[in-house]
């Protein structure tokens, strides 16, 4: 393998609920044995999280891929979902398109991409309707 670069790949179902969370929770354990400051894997945590329920909730699944340099967690979350109409509505503070079913399972608060962003060093999301969604995020300490 070329280079020195650690990478995790992760494929996230789309139809299974309860394993919503499994591939950030592994992110966050391969940190923390990596030696990672406590401050970025929280961050780092809570943004592949987000990224995570929303791959499952609103895009059928998708990819996870994080990719470290020294100093900076990169980190990639792309879906082949139905896209987002209107980025700059969805970014904002409590809005959500999810259903009542999948609010009772307690997700759909709206607060996942405006967290992603908070709790991120730099953040882009882009999407096309029909076509999907891809968001890239670093974390740096
Ligand atoms: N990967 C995605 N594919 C399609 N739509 C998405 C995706 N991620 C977010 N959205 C849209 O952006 C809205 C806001 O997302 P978010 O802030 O995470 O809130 P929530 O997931 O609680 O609805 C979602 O309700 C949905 O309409
Ligand atoms: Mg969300």
């Amino acid at each position: 393998m070329a280079g020195g670069a650690i990478r995790f790949h992760y494929d996230v179902s789309g139809s299974e609920f309860s394993l919503a969370g499994t591939a950030s929770a592994d992110v966050k354990a391969q940190l923390k044995k990596m030696g990672v400051p406590s401050d970025a894997i929280r961050r780092a945590a809570i943004a592949l999280y987000e990224g995570e329920i929303n791959l499952v909730i609103h895009a059928g699944g998708g990819a996870i891929d994080v990719d470290m340099a020294p100093g900076v967690i990169n980190m990639a979350i792309t879906d082949e979902g139905p896209g987002i109409p209107d980025i700059d509505l969805a970014m904002s503070e409590g809005y959500s398109s999810a259903s009542d079913e999948v609010r009772n399972l307690g997700f759909g608060a709206g607060m996942g991409l405006p967290n992603m962003k908070k709790y991120t060093d730099s953040f882009d999301i882009q999407s096309q309707v029909g076509k999907g969604t891809s968001i890239t995020m670093s974390v740096r300490y």
